[in-house]
């Protein structure tokens, strides 16, 4: 059911957009670090650089877009089979790591 889900959403991306709170610098160590443990599930098919034939690149985005898309595929509202079944193995927790991981990838000088 995907009504049930929405407050969720609706409450992460509020509370990314209104404090920031999650990128005070010890949080974000933690999360960034959950974050690359987690990536090994998504590094075989997304590329830290460049780009695998027929697989967006994801790094470097804002942890919000991250978000909303991973959102999206667990919630059916973006279509793709494989995609849906990894983003709903994760929990909201995870989704904001991978954002802020996969987010500083790509950035280095
Ligand atoms: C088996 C290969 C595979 C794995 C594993 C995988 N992805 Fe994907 N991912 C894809 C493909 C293919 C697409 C393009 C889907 C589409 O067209 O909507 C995609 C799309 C995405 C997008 C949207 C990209 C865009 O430009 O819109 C994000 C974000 C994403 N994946 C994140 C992840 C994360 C995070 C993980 C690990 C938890 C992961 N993916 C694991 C193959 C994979």
């Amino acid at each position: 059911m995907r009504h049930r889900h929405t407050p969720t959403a609706i409450f992460l991306l509020t509370g990314l957009c209104a404090g920031g709170f999650l990128f005070a610098p010890a949080l974000a160590d933690e999360l960034y670090e959950f974050g690359e443990y987690l990536a090994g599930d998504c590094t075989a098919c997304h590329q830290l650089e460049g780009q695998a034939p027929g697989i967006p690149p994801i790094t470097g985005w804002p942890a919000e877009s991250f978000i909303t898309v991973m959102m999206a595929y667990k919630e059916g509202e973006r279509d793709h089979a494989l995609m849906q079944s990894v983003a709903r193995r994760l929990s909201d927790e995870d989704m904001r790591a991978l954002a802020v991981y996969f987010g500083k990838q790509g950035k280095q000088e």
